[in-house]
């Protein structure tokens, strides 16, 4: 046995069957059993250690029996260790088990006296590793009928009603983070307090770094004067906190991080800074901007481009 699971095969592999048989029956959800319940390790540990102290204890009581032995016994030994496993004792004791055949000499025992011109019935046994089976069936058989149809265990439709639920609540905690439909071209300027409040969570956890807690600047600029260098409108703002500032200035887009919707709330949040006195401020830097909707910008433009074609008309 030992020749075709050495040690270095069999200590391993009896600690993974350990593991996995933990793994497999200790429920714990989602996560792996050990993270879940991390006394776990203490058993297994504990598993390993035995195990070990099984192996050294073999090993020596092996190395004793050694040098107790003639050398005659221990070439025997040797010899009886190296057969192929066909010939291995161990290995005939258990087939001589599993199968309780009788060799063709013993067949006379087991000889009935029905004898049809010259054919003969042996009366055989069946063979065990077939009646193990067929027990294991049985086993098999009462623990699922208790499980299922005493203990009203999950049948298959159940466990898919389990399984839908369970997607749909992934699919609203996916929600959370993914990217939304909003995008520069829908931005608006947020007033709502909710709105608001989230947008400070958001630039709290994320800008005071660099922007100060009041939004009075540091690293980066002041976001409490009406003074911006990409542009104080509340798309430009969006732009600005989605793709970045300019190169190696330090603002990072932070679309990879922040969901559009979210960069609306915070952008709105930045907005609702203007006007008010942080503790620190720094200088403006950039144009001071003139709040104008797109909507005064083209009744502006639309005369200036008529006016010519009235001239030339007249
Ligand atoms: C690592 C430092 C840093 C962090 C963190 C940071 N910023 Fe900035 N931010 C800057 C710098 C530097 C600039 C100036 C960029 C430039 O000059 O192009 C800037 C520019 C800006 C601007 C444009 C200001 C203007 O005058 O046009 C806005 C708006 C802004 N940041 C908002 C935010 C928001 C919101 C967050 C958090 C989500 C954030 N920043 C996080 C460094 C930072």
């Amino acid at each position: 046995m030992k020749k075709y699971f050495p040690v270095y095969v069999r200590v391993p592999l009896l600690i993974a069957l350990f593991y996995g048989l933990v793994e497999y029956f200790v429920d714990s959800g989602d996560q792996p059993a050990i993270v879940k319940f991390p006394e776990l390790l203490i058993l297994i540990a504990l598993f390993v250690f035995v195990l070990i102290a099984i192996e050294i204890t073999a090993s020596a009581s092996k190395s004793i029996m050694n040098q107790l032995m003639s050398p005659e016994e221990r070439a025997e030994r040797e010899r009886l260790e190296n057969l192929p496993l066909s010939e291995q004792v161990w290995f005939k004791k258990m087939m001589a088990k599993l199968t309780k055949s009788k060799s063709i000499e013993d067949e006379k025992s087991i000889e009935l006296d029905h004898d049809y011109d010259g054919i003969k019935e042996l009366d055989n046994d069946l063979p065990p590793w077939w009646v193990y089976l067929f027990y294991v069936t049985i086993i098999f058989g009462v623990i699922y009928l208790g499980k299922y149809h005493l203990f009203g265990g999950d049948n298959q439709l159940v466990e898919l009603e389990k399984d839908i639920a369970k997607a749909e609540l992934e699919i609203e905690e996916y929600k959370k983070t993914a990217p939304d439909l909003l995008t520069v071209e829908n931005v608006v300027y947020l007033t709502e307090a909710a709105d608001l409040a989230a947008g400070k969570a958001i630039y709290d956890q994320n800008c005071v770094a660099c922007h100060a807690v009041d939004g009075g600047g540091g690293i980066g600029p002041n976001l409490t004067d009406n003074h911006w260098i990409l542009g104080g409108d509340i798309k430009d703002i969006f732009t600005t906190i989605s793709e970045g500032g300019r190169d190696g200035k330090g603002m990072v887009p932070w679309k990879a991080q922040i969901k559009p919707s979210d960069i609306q709330k915070v952008a709105s949040y930045v907005k609702s800074l203007v006007g008010t006195t942080p503790a620190n401020p720094k200088a403006a830097e950039g144009d001071l901007h003139v709040e104008d909707t797109s909507v005064t910008e083209t009744t502006e433009e639309a005369p200036a481009t008529e006016q010519p074609t009235e001239e030339i008309a007249s």
